[in-house]
């Protein structure tokens, strides 16, 4: 059997081993998104450290588990923490939580990140929604042997983001009086944050925000022929668009800030994925 999906089947069979817990809609929590956990009712809870061959990360503020529980009437599962490719990791460990979610029988993926603001018009502070992305400057976590119980080899990519749930996200910012950007997400690979003439170069490509995470894994759950959407936190502009030197601190500081309204955002499109 192919390394990558022996690795996936055992860590399936780690977790089933200790819960039964079946999640419609799985979420991965960015910065500033950790305390999103409290607003779920908790039915069990696993360390990544627990699963055998899990990988788990090592930057500060990103340890991480899994949260099983309900959001209104919704089964979630809830990725508080993840790795990013940057930490050294093959892209296929990436990826590996985001297929362990679907083998759990997720059919929906929500993505969160912080990322910088590269549009002009944006704020630190901003939510935005994803409507597509950029992922040339990051490595595809499909390269290898195709894993066949998965998806195909030459996946489709033309609607990532599915448009009945950015209609829903849409909807729900709007009744909660939440204000929304949206835009186009490009994934680079860090660790160093990007020169201002990267952030020349992302712009003109028609990017609009830029971060370290989060299309690796619509790659990965698109080719399973999962739902998925994706809001940004626009933690700070993007270097060189202000005249202060981007510190990891302060990114941090600043997603936890916008996190209120990221909070009940995200805490309302959960719960009304239950009823569409
Ligand atoms: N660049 C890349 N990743 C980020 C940024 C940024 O400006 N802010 C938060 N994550």
């Amino acid at each position: 059997m192919n390394q990558v999906y022996e690795k996936l089947q055992r860590c399936y069979e780690n977790v089933r081993k200790r819960t039964g817990f079946k999640p419609k809609t799985a979420i991965v929590l960015g910065s500033g998104l950790g305390d999103f956990a409290e607003t779920i009712r908790v039915a069990d809870e696993i360390s990544y450290g627990e699963i055998e061959g899990f990988p788990v990360s090592t930057v500060p503020g990103h340890a991480g588990k899994f949260i099983f529980g309900y959001v209104g009437e919704t089964p979630v599962a809830c990725m508080k923490g993840r790795v990013h490719y940057y930490e050294g990791y093959p892209i296929s460990d990436v990826v590996l939580p985001i297929r362990l979610l679907k083998l759990m029988g997720a059919e929906i993926l929500f993505l969160t990140n912080a990322a910088g603001g590269v549009n002009t018009s944006f704020q630190a502070g901003d939510l935005m929604m994803i409507k597509d992305h950029i992922a040339v400057f990051a490595p595809n976590p499909l390269i290898g042997a195709n894993l066949e119980e998965l998806g195909p080899r030459f996946p489709d990519m033309s609607q990532v983001y599915d448009r009945e749930l950015q209609k829903l996200i849409r909807l729900t910012a709007r009744e909660h009086h939440i204000f929304l950007q949206e835009g186009v997400y490009a994934q680079l690979t860090g660790p160093s944050y990007e020169s201002p003439a990267d952030i020349r170069l992302l712009r003109m490509a028609g990017c609009d925000a830029v971060g370290m995470s989060t299309v690796a894994e619509a790659i990965a759950a698109n080719h399973m022929g999962m739902k998925i959407c994706g809001i940004s936190c626009i933690s700070n502009l993007a270097a060189g668009m202000t005249a202060n030197k981007l510190s990891h601190k302060e990114v941090q500081e600043a997603a936890d800030m916008a996190a209120p309204n990221f909070r009940k955002l995200v805490t309302e499109v959960l719960r009304n994925i239950g009823h569409s």
